[in-house]
């Protein structure tokens, strides 16, 4: 492996390591944003300077260096037109749990809404306790009250999740990546060859006894929920636990396709996540150099990693450097903002009607971006 790539993960997998106490308040987001803010955009250039020439990191990629131009503007209308052009086949989608907060799921670290706020009544010793398999193994119960707690009354995916489902239709979507556990995207009739649900899904439940691992359906699941109960599994008595990922397990074997899909993608576009969990988090540095990607959430997420910065690699998304050619921030909220892509697409009929008539159309694929615009 080149030295480069070498120094890259070294440094990398020390932060997230370090930064993945997602324990408690502090979170990697924060701690990027906070350095980042210290140091002076000329100071970074100085020490990004001085370390490629000490490490002879080969930094003068020429290329990046020369700003490519990929979009037009770096806004909406940038991306619009990118995808007008017809140049734009492959989309990637990766999302997190702001997309399905207007479905009434709350996300979890927004301050006053989010889920890790509300658990201060489940005597943890951290809010992501919740989350950890060791933790559940031992103590199941806060689990499952939060579950009783915050269950939806609906499950009614959002205009967002049927803008989703409307690239698919055109043709462009290449992968959908949700960190959801709700199964919205299902729901909205995003086929499940086209998604990839890095957390896992709360869709079907398993015996987490090694020996049996009886699967449950969501109906069982949700009836045991509903009653109070820890549910015990029919055949061993193990307790049965949604297949959601926790903190502590391995992610799905299909997240695997993040090495045949990143390396494809032509337009990556990240939703209502605040871009803190790993290995999720990083993905947006496994596409192309050029390859656009545009946010739209509430807050600004996923910034640059000031370390790997100072070394002279891009890390994480990048806004506001003088070197920024192809990350845009749409800040609001996700809805809104599929709504006004949409419109700005010339879309806006076609959205409204998969909104209106539900899970219930059948897509036929449409292909090339022009033909519909
Ligand atoms: P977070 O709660 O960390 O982030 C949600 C982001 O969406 C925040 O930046 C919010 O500001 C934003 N947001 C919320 N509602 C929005 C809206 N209507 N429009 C626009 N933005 C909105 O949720 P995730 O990033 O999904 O993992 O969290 C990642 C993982 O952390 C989850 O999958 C879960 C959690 O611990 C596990 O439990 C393993
Ligand atoms: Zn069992």
């Amino acid at each position: 492996m080149a030295l480069k790539e070498l120094i890259k993960q070294a440094i990398y997998s020390n932060l997230t390591t370090k930064d993945k106490t997602v324990k408690g308040k502090g979170c990697t987001n924060d701690n990027h944003q906070r350095l980042s803010a210290g140091v002076e955009d000329k100071e970074m250039d100085n020490l990004r300077k001085w370390f490629s020439d000490k490490l002879a990191l080969g930094l003068g990629n020429k290329d990046l260096m020369e700003k490519p131009k990929v979009l037009r503007t770096l806004d909406l209308d940038g991306i619009v037109d990118y995808i007008k052009s017809g140049n734009v086949q492959n989309i990637i989608t990766m999302a997190g749990a702001g997309i399905s907060t207007s479905a009434g799921i709350p996300d979890f670290r927004s301050p006053t809404s989010g889920l890790y706020s509300k658990l201060c009544g489940f005597d943890l010793p951290y809010p992501e306790a919740i989350f950890e398999i060791e933790y559940f193994r031992k103590h199941p119960e806060p689990f499952f009250a939060m579950a009783k707690e915050l269950y939806p009354k609906t499950f009614e995916p959002t205009p967002c999740h049927y803008f989703l489902r409307l690239l698919n239709k055109k043709g462009l979507l290449l992968r959908h990546y949700t960190q959801n556990v709700d199964a919205l995207e299902r729901v909205a009739g995003i086929p499940a060859e086209k998604l990839v649900e890095a957390h896992g899904t709360l869709h079907t439940s398993r015996c987490i006894n090694p020996e049996c691992r009886k699967e449950y359906d969501r109906k069982w699941m949700t009836e045991k929920i509903l009653s109070d109960v820890v549910p015990r599994c029919e055949q061993c008595k193990a307790v049965v636990k949604p297949d959601a990922v926790f903190f502590g397990e391995p992610l799905p074997e299909r997240f695997r396709l993040v090495e045949e899909d990143f390396p494809n993608c032509d337009l990556l576009i990240i939703l209502g996540t605040s871009l803190v969990v790993q290995p999720f988090a990083s993905l947006v540095d496994r596409v192309p150099p050029r390859c656009p990607r545009l946010l739209i959430n509430f807050e600004e997420a996923g910034n640059e990693d000031p370390v790997m910065v100072v070394l002279g690699f891009s890390c994480g998304l990048q806004f506001h450097g003088a070197d920024n050619f192809r990350d845009v921030a749409w800040l609001g909220d996700c809805d809104e903002g599929c709504f006004l892509f949409a419109e700005k697409l010339g879309w806006k009929d076609e959205l409204n009607s998969l909104i209106e008539n539900g899970c219930e159309s059948e897509d036929s694929v449409e292909t090339g971006a022009t033909e519909s615009t």
